[in-house]
């Protein structure tokens, strides 16, 4: 399959935070493994925020949230339900460009989260290069691309090119719905 980099309007933000979405992807389950209290988290490609706010509470009052998204809509949809949920006092939203995550971070970061964001964007090598920059030695980042437009052999060019930037596989899966893999830096 060849590459996409379509990226998902604004205007499909429903279906990212739909009742449909919370059965398929539980916040809880899926990553309160990694988001522990005090964590500073980067979210990029965060969307709405169906990830942000639960990862803000787990977080807590002494975490920090770092949201990112390319489009303002989409920024503009999470400010409005973080602001609903009490959270946004957590959560610092940044605007990305194409190929640059504008995160002002550098070595801190615990946890990135990169949920079915990483197909929409063009250049790899560079995303990768920033993130493993965010991340402090030890932080981990979780990826998790939709099967259903991400083939196996597109994923594993992705951690080919993750690994290539000095990240650590520490696990992977293929199932159905989701392809993931967790990564650490090490340096
Ligand atoms: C399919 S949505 C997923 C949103 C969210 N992670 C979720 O799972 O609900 C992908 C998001 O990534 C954002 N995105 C795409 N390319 C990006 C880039 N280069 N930098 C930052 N965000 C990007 C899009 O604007 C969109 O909001």
């Amino acid at each position: 399959m060849s590459e996409t980099h379509h990226v998902c309007p604004a205007e499909r933000a429903g279906f990212l935070t739909g009742r449909l979405r919370s059965m398929v992807h539980n916040p809880e389950r899926i990553l309160a493994q990694y988001v522990k209290k005090g964590a500073v988290v980067v979210d990029i490609g965060c969307g709405p925020g169906f990830f942000t706010c639960p990862v803000a509470e787990m977080a807590g009052e002494e975490g920090r949230v770092i949201a990112v998204d390319l489009q303002e809509e989409m920024l503009q949809k999470l400010r409005q339900r973080a602001g609903e949920k009490g959270l946004l006092s957590r959560i610092e939203l940044c605007r990305a460009d194409v190929n640059s995550l504008n995160v002002n971070l550098k070595g801190e970061a615990d946890f990135v989260l990169a949920f079915y964001m990483v197909h929409e964007v063009p250049d790899k090598e560079a995303l990768f290069t920033q993130i493993y920059d965010i991340l402090k030695s030890g932080g981990r980042i979780l990826i998790i691309e939709p099967a259903f437009h991400v083939g196996k052999g597109e994923f594993k060019q992705t951690l080919d090119i993750a690994l290539t930037k000095g990240l650590e596989i520490i696990e992977s899966s293929e199932g159905i719905i989701d392809l993931k893999a967790l990564l650490v830096k090490t340096g």
